[in-house]
C-alpha cells in the first residue's frame, strides 16, 4: 500500500521517545489512516472546503477531540475546535488543516491536527496548572483546492477574511458563498470564526517537511525559521488557431509555442535567482491535435526566502516572457490571484520549539529551516505569535498518495509539541 507508515529507509531517530508517545504516534498514523478514507473520490484521497467530506472529516475530528477530554465546536468558517475549556486564562491554539490537494497522501496537515490531539490529551488533566487554555484547531481550508483561494480556515481564525471570497466559484461553478450555506453555515457571521489577538498567545503547528532537508541531515525534527513569500499567477499567451498542416511557418502564431519558452524561461530564471517557481497548470484551446493553439492557460507558483527576492524573480519573468512573446508574434496576459508576504516564525514559540527538540531527540544544535511551503502559520501570525517543527517525511515527497513518515519520528514529534507547550507554560521538564 502506498503512504503508509513503514519506515522509510536510513537510519532510526537520534532520540527514544516516550512509551506513551510511542502509543499515541501509533494512534496519530492510523488516524491519518482513517482520515484518507474520506474522500470524494474512492481509492485516493481529495478532500475539499465545505464539501460532505469536509463535514465527515469533522465529525471524526470531533470525536478524537472528546476521547482526549476536550470540548467540541465548529466555528463559523467550519473550522473544527476542541478546547479544554480552562476559564480566565488566554488560548494557546495548536493545529493544522484537514483539507487536501487532489489525489493527496494522508500527512500533510492531518499529521499536526492528531499529533496536537495527542498533546492536549496528554495535558487535559494538567489544564488547571497552565497558564493557557489549549486549542486545538482543524482548519477546513489550507490547500485552496475548491475555489482558488488558500489559508481560507486559518484567515478566518486570523480575523483576515476577504468578503470579496464568497464570489468565488468553485470548478461547478458553486459561489463560496452557496457553498457556505450548504454546509449549514452563515456567511454573514464569519467574522465570528476571528479569534481576538489580546487573548490570544500563540500558534504552534506540527507539519511533514514536504523536502528532504530533515532525511538528508538524518534528523528526526527540525525548527521552522520562516515561511517562503509567495505570488501566484493566471497567464494566457494569445497566438491564433489556424490549420495544422496548411499554415506555413511563417504565417503561424502559435500559442503552444510562446507557452513552452515560457515554461522554460520560468525554469531557468529561478533557478539562477535562488527562487522556486512552478507551472502546474498547462491548457492549450481549442485543444484539437489537427489546431494550431490560438491560446494555452498557465499558472504560476512562485516562491521565495524574502519578498525582495520573489518580486525581483517575478519582473525577470515577466520581462523575458513578454519579450518572447513579442517576438512569436503572440500576445501575454497576466491576472496575479495571490500574494503572500514571507513570513517570520516569532522568536518566543521557535525558541520553545528548538529546546523542546533538544530535549526530546537529543539534538543539541535543532536544524532550523525556511519553508518554501505554505502553512496555516502564515495567516495565524497576524494574529499572533507562531512557531513551527517540522517532522521528516520520506524521500520529501508530499502533494502525492507516496507520502510517508517514520512512526519513530511522530512519537518524537508528540513528545517535542508536548515540551514545546510546556516551554510556553514555564513548565519545562514537568513533563
Ligand atoms: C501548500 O501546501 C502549499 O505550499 O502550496
Ligand atoms: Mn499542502
Ligand atoms: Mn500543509
Amino acid at each position: 500500500m502506498t503512504g503508509t507508515h513503514a519506515p522509510a529507509a536510513g537510519p532510526a531517530s537520534t532520540g527514544p521517545a516516550s512509551a506513551d508517545a510511542h502509543d499515541a504516534a501509533r494512534r496519530a498514523l492510523a488516524r491519518c489512516d482513517e482520515l484518507a478514507t474520506v474522500t470524494a473520490v474512492p481509492g485516493r484521497t481529495d478532500r475539499f472546503y465545505l464539501t460532505p467530506e469536509h463535514a465527515r472529516a469533522n465529525t471524526l475530528v470531533a470525536g478524537w477531540m472528546r476521547e482526549a477530554g476536550l470540548r467540541t465546536a465548529q466555528d463559523a468558517a467550519g473550522n473544527v475546535w476542541g478546547r479544554t475549556g480552562t476559564p480566565d486564562v488566554p488560548l494557546l491554539v495548536l493545529g493544522s488543516h484537514l483539507d487536501t490537494v487532489p489525489d493527496a497522501g494522508r500527512y500533510d496537515g492531518p499529521l499536526g491536527v492528531v499529533v496536537a490531539v495527542e498533546v492536549a490529551r496528554r495535558l487535559a488533566p494538567r489544564a488547571a496548572e497552565l497558564p493557557f487554555e489549549i486549542g486545538v484547531v482543524g482548519f477546513g481550508d489550507e490547500e485552496g483546492a475548491r475555489f482558488g483561494a488558500t489559508l481560507l480556515g486559518s484567515r478566518a481564525v486570523a480575523g483576515t477574511w476577504d468578503p470579496a471570497w464568497f464570489d468565488l466559484p468553485d470548478a461547478a461553478g458553486t459561489t463560496m458563498r452557496e457553498a457556505f450555506v450548504a454546509f449549514g453555515l452563515d456567511p454573514a457571521a464569519v467574522g465570528d470564526a476571528a479569534l481576538d489577538p489580546g487573548t490570544t498567545v500563540g500558534y504552534l503547528e506540527a507539519h511533514i517537511e514536504q523536502g528532504v532537508r530533515l532525511e538528508d541531515a538524518d534528523r528526526p525534527l527540525g525548527v521552522v525559521s520562516s515561511i517562503a513569500a509567495a505570488r501566484r499567477f493566471e497567464m494566457a499567451v494569445l497566438g491564433e488557431a489556424r490549420h495544422a498542416g496548411g499554415t506555413p511557418y511563417d504565417r503561424r502564431r502559435d500559442a503552444a509555442l510562446g507557452a513552452s519558452h515560457a515554461v522554460l524561461e520560468i525554469e531557468r530564471i529561478a533557478r539562477a535567482a535562488g527562487a522556486i517557481a512552478t507551472v502546474g497548470r498547462l491548457q492549450a484551446y481549442p485543444g484539437g491535435v489537427n489546431v494550431i493553439p490560438g491560446r494555452v492557460e498557465l499558472s504560476l507558483d512562485l516562491r521565495a526566502e524574502t519578498d525582495a527576492l520573489r518580486d525581483h524573480v517575478w519582473d525577470l519573468i515577466h520581462d523575458v516572457l513578454l519579450a518572447r512573446c513579442v517576438r512569436l508574434g503572440l500576445r501575454l496576459v497576466v491576472e496575479e490571484t495571490h500574494r503572500a508576504p514571507a513570513v517570520p516564525c516569532a522568536p518566543g514559540p521557535s525558541a520553545a520549539v528548538a529546546r523542546a527538540v533538544t530535549s526530546v531527540a537529543g539534538d543539541v544544535a535543532p536544524l532550523t529551516l525556511f519553508s518554501p511551503a505554505g502553512h496555516d502559520a502564515m495567516s495565524m501570525a497576524a494574529l499572533t505569535d507562531v512557531g513551527m517543527l517540522f517532522v521528516r517525511c520520506g524521500d520529501g515527497v508530499s502533494h502525492h498518495p507516496d507520502e510517508s513518515v517514520r512512526e519513530d519520528d511522530v512519537a518524537l514529534a508528540v513528545d517535542a509539541l508536548e515540551q514545546a507547550v510546556l516551554e510556553l507554560a514555564g513548565l519545562a521538564g514537568t513533563a
